[in-house]
């Protein structure tokens, strides 16, 4: 089973001032998964708090999947882009590339999220924009390919190309 983290980053939602809809959006998307949300949890947009967060869930706690939703975007307090490339170690452009090339056949304004992915350890941390909407049409892109993409990190898988189908 795969375990999750979901954080909510929104100035307005960690005061109280905003439903966290994106977050429950993509707890309702995970559970089509074998995945069980261990953490959701929600900041604001804040650099080093981001930073914090990401790293105690991926050290300390082990998240193997960690879900940001938010703070992507072009305005002066979007900073969830810079937060998560300070804490990976690695990156997964693919993730972001595809979430990005499938929602502009929805929304010119897919072109506005900066969303990154990448590998602290042995977590997996991916950033979706942060409307329910836009977290619906980027998270059922990558769905089906995750499951496949935490066991190749867990060392799990030896050869993908002998893998075939939608995983
Ligand atoms: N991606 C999809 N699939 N659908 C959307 O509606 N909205 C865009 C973009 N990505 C959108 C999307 C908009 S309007 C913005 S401003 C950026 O995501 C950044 O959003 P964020 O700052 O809430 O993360």
């Amino acid at each position: 089973m795969i375990s999750a983290g979901i954080l909510t980053i929104s100035d307005r939602g960690w005061r109280g001032q905003r439903q966290d809809r994106s977050g429950e959006e993509v707890k309702a998307l995970l559970s089509t998964l074998d995945a069980r949300v261990v953490r959701h949890d929600i900041v604001p947009d804040e650099r080093e708090v981001i930073c914090r967060r990401l790293r105690q869930w991926a050290d300390e706690e082990g998240i193997d999947l960690i879900i940001t939703t938010g703070g992507t975007g072009l305005s002066p307090r979007d900073v969830t882009p810079e937060a998560t490339l300070l804490v990976v170690e690695r990156m997964v452009p693919g993730l972001s590339e595809v979430m990005r090339a499938e929602s502009l056949k929805k929304t010119p304004r897919a072109m506005l999220s900066r969303g990154v992915a990448g590998i602290r350890g042995g977590s997996l941390i991916i950033n979706l924009p942060g409307s329910p909407k836009a977290v619906r049409e980027c998270l059922e892109v990558i769905l089906p390919t995750l499951p496949h993409a935490l066991e190749t990190l867990k060392g799990e898988v030896e050869e993908c190309a002998e893998e075939t189908g939608s995983g």
